[in-house]
C-alpha cells in the first residue's frame, strides 16, 4: 500500500532514553499500513516539516522538572503556525527519574494551544524504556497511527 499518511515525531534529547523511546514509538507506527514517520530531533525540525505531517508525538526528557528547551522553542515557532497544525492527532512521550508527571503537564498546556486530537495514554518511562515499556510505546504508535488515517473523519 502506498504510503498516505505522514507522523512526525519530534523529540529533545538531552539523554539517551527519549531517542531509544522515540525509535520505538516510531517501530509502532511502522507496523500500520498506510502510514510513515520521520523521526527528528526538535532543534531539526521546519515549522513546514511539522505543517505537513498528518500527526506528532512530541518527547522530552524531565529537565529540572520542565521539557528541555529545544522542544520548548519547536512549541513556540509552531504557535506561528497553530492553525495549520490544529486538530491532528498527537502523542506525548517522556523520560525521567520521577518529573514525568510535571513535563506531561507542561507539553500537555504548550501543545494544548494547538487544539490537538490527543491519543491517550501520554508513554511516561523510568529512565531507560524497559521491555514492558517497550510493548506500551509500540501499542502507542500504533494508535497514533490509526488515529491519523481516521484524519478526514475527525476534523470533519
Ligand atoms: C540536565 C538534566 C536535568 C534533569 N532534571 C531532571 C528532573 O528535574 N527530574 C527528573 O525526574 N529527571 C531529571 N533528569 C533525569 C533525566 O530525565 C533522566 O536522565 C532520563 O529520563 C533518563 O534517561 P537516561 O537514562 O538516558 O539518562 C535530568 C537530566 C538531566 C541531564
Amino acid at each position: 500500500m502506498v504510503n498516505s499518511k505522514k507522523i512526525l515525531i519530534a523529540y529533545a534529547s538531552g539523554v539517551e532514553s527519549i531517542g531509544r523511546l522515540a525509535q520505538v514509538i516510531a517501530d509502532g507506527i511502522k507496523k500500520v499500513d498506510g502510514v510513515s514517520v520521520d523521526v527528528k530531533r526538535a532543534k531539526d525540525v521546519a515549522p513546514d516539516d511539522a505543517v505537513s505531517a498528518d500527526g506528532y508525538a512530541f518527547g522530552s526528557h524531565s529537565a529540572s522538572e520542565y521539557m528541555e528547551g529545544e522542544l520548548k522553542i519547536l512549541f513556540e515557532e509552531l504557535y506561528h503556525v497553530r492553525a495549520k497544525v490544529s486538530c491532528k492527532p498527537v502523542l506525548l512521550f517522556v523520560t525521567g527519574h520521577g518529573g514525568q508527571v510535571n513535563v506531561l503537564e507542561y507539553m500537555e498546556s504548550a501543545v494544548g494551544k494547538f487544539n490537538p486530537h490527543w491519543i491517550k495514554p501520554d508513554v511516561a518511562v523510568e529512565g531507560m524504556p524497559g521491555e514492558a515499556d517497550k510493548a506500551k510505546a509500540i501499542g502507542m504508535g500504533m494508535k497514533l497511527a490509526y488515529g491519523a488515517r481516521k484524519y478526514e473523519y475527525i476534523v470533519a
